[in-house]
């Protein structure tokens, strides 16, 4: 089953979902125009609560009125459908703001619709005014993408989902836990040249989670069917912590798949006896509560100070994906990295062009840890991120992408 999007939205502000309620469908039962409206903007609405305040414009003295409105359709909605709404800043001018809002089922991520909406800020007497300074920011300096596309590939016993994009050689982009494919949203939008691929792991965003079937290798098995299902021999592989875990696995059991690796706020070293027994412990946070408890427990670990400081949609972004990761792909991730093994005796043996990252405040995988790493492996860079904990690619992006960009292009092409 195919899930085509339009457009991969890369914004600031964090995904949320809406529910689609009786009284804004029409006679025959279905979400109209009018309906539409109304939800992208309580979405907006919304998004601004969580991010910079549902206040930003009254506030700033000006007033968002709307001027043109287009609404796509895709496919019907229904009374109790839950949405999830995603928000792209296409323009911000000097006096008016083009903004792109995408809903999708949040069941299977399939496009409902689109709108593309143009405002115009308007002062108390109703004449246009220029844009504030903190409106500005607030919506300003993200990327518009485009074209992406999220397919579903049976490989295996499961179904994963798979954003991809670009041609030339491939990128196999790998998240950590308790997150999904889309946090590497800047890096799929723009690493050009280079054939961007970012699943879901199963259990994980949009792909199957069934009740059992987790491991290191059944991550990597699943991966390497995907890249037999999209005809790639080889891949420049990039993990991010659990991510990095699955690439030392592929790293093992599929060498010959592996042109490059890009280990990211990862480690190499298995789980000590201390860090079970934590595993072993958020299992039963996940059953006993559920996803948001476990992401809540791991939160302040998972990003910086700095951006828990400065970034509130940063936290919030993360917040709603592990909101949103179901019970048993999180029970399964967990039993995976408990169950691991070491990969230090490993390290000594990669021959392929390797690059460490790792985020300045990174504290469940610190500079250290990344650096001993750095050294064990031969011919290996590392690099620094300024200013990011562990989920570097998400709080850092920009910086991220250009140290990513900078070392494919040292990768020999087939
Ligand atoms: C991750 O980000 O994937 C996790 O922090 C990895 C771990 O818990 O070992």
């Amino acid at each position: 089953m195919c899930s085509p999007a339009t457009k991969t939205l890369v914004s600031r502000f964090s995904p949320v979902d809406v529910t689609v309620y009786p009284y804004e469908c029409d006679a025959y039962g279905h979400l109209n125009e009018a309906g539409f409206l109304q939800l992208f903007e309580r979405a907006r609405w919304e998004m601004l609560a969580r991010g910079p305040g549902a206040d930003l414009f009254s506030r700033n003295g000006v007033w968002p009125a709307v001027r043109r409105a287009v609404v796509d359709y895709h496919r019907p909605a229904y009374p109790a459908d839950v949405l999830r709404v995603e928000m792209v800043v296409e323009k911000v001018g000097r006096t008016s703001l083009e903004v792109q809002q995408r809903a999708a089922a949040a069941k299977d991520g399939a496009l409902v619709a689109e709108l593309h909406i143009v405002f115009v800020m308007i002062d108390k007497s109703g004449k246009p005014a220029p844009m504030p300074d903190e409106v500005s920011s607030a919506f300003g300096g993200r990327v518009t993408v485009p074209t992406g596309e999220i397919v579903r590939y049976g490989v295996g016993d499961v179904t994963l989902a798979v954003e991809s994009r670009g041609d030339g050689p491939a990128l196999l982009l790998i998240h950590g836990f308790p997150l999904d494919r889309s946090m590497w949203g800047h890096q799929v939008a723009t690493l050009a040249r280079w054939r961007r691929i970012a699943p879901d792991l199963r259990g994980c965003g949009f792909s199957d989670a069934p009740e059992q079937g987790y491991s290191m290798a059944a991550y990597a098995s699943d991966l390497v069917g995907l890249l037999d299902k999209l005809r790639i021999e080889r891949a420049v592989i990039a993990g991010l912590s659990m991510g990095g875990y699955v690439a030392f696995e592929l790293l093992r059991r599929h060498r010959e798949r592996v042109m490059g690796l890009i280990l990211m706020d990862t480690r190499a070293d298995a789980d000590t006896p201390d860090g079970r027994r934590g595993r072993d412990a958020l299992i039963e946070v996940a059953r006993s509560q559920g996803a948001a408890a476990v992401g809540e427990h791991l939160l302040p670990r998972l990003l910086g100070r700095s951006t828990q400081r400065t970034q509130p949609q940063v936290v919030e972004q993360v917040r709603e994906m592990a909101r949103r990761m179901p019970v048993p792909g999180i029970v399964g991730a967990l039993t995976a990295m408990r169950d691991r093994p070491d990969s230090t005796p490993d390290l000594g043996a990669i021959d392929v062009p390797t690059l460490v990252v790792v985020g300045e405040e990174d504290e469940l995988t610190p500079p250290a840890v990344a650096r001993a790493m750095t050294s064990a492996i031969p011919s290996a860079a590392m690099t620094t991120i300024p200013g990011a904990g562990h989920l570097a690619p998400l709080e850092a992006p920009t910086a991220v992408s250009r140290v990513i960009s900078e070392f494919l292009e040292a990768v020999p092409r087939p």
